[in-house]
């Protein structure tokens, strides 16, 4: 699925401008810098398909990406702290809460978590929106590379126990490094499957 061509088509800097819907559809969430759209690149192979920076704020629209025509990759832009005006961040904030709400072909949100940091109430915010619209998703570590293996653990089993009760997770948490590829393997395993369901 990953080996062949992997491009961006379509930039929304609001509902109006949603691209139309095509085969699968899966969306990157996460706190402003938690490393989505390095995960876009490391899960395509491809270093500068998706823009990122140290500057959190960097992704300021949903970008889409097209995978071989059969899988659509939402790269959003991150909530929570940025860098830039109050009123851009709000406006994205609900462009996020719409868009999640309401995407008919959206398979999975993948909701990326700093392993390092684990859950911000923010984050469990959007949890209980996706929890509320019954739409499914994944929680995948990010910056694993970061951290020692025990840490690693304690964070995975944290996160577990906290996810265990809400009834649209996804139970397996991934654990992932753009950096140093680990978890990624699983990663286009488990989008790979969604696919063939
Ligand atoms: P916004 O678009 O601003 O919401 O950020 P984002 O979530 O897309 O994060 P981005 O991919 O731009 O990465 C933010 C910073 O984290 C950059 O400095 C990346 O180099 C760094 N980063 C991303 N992934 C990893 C990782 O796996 N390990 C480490 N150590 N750093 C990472
Ligand atoms: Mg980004």
């Amino acid at each position: 699925l990953f080996a062949g061509s992997a491009d961006f088509f379509s930039a929304a800097p609001s509902l109006g401008s949603l691209p139309p819907m095509k085969g699968v559809e899966i969306a990157f969430a996460g706190r402003s810098n938690v490393g989505k759209s390095s995960l876009v690149n490391a899960l395509t192979g491809r270093t500068t398909l998706a823009r990122t920076s140290h500057t959190p704020g960097r992704t300021q629209q949903l970008n889409f990406f097209d995978i071989g025509g059969r899988l659509t990759l939402v790269d959003m832009p991150g909530y929570g702290f940025a860098a830039v005006e109050k009123a851009k961040v709000a406006a994205w904030t609900e462009l996020i809460h719409a868009y999640l709400r309401g995407r008919a072909n959206l398979s999975r949100v993948f909701m990326l978590i700093d392993s390092r940091h684990g859950f911000k109430a923010i984050d469990t915010d959007i949890l209980d929106g996706l929890d509320k619209a019954a739409v499914s998703y994944q929680i995948v570590l990010t910056k694993g590379d970061e951290l020692k293996k025990s840490e690693i653990e304690a964070r995975t089993h944290n996160i577990e126990a906290a996810i265990s009760r809400r009834p649209a997770a996804y139970p397996e948490v991934l654990l992932t490094s753009s950096r140093d590829s680990r978890g990624i393997p699983e990663l286009r395993a488990s989008i790979a499957r969604l696919i063939a369901e």
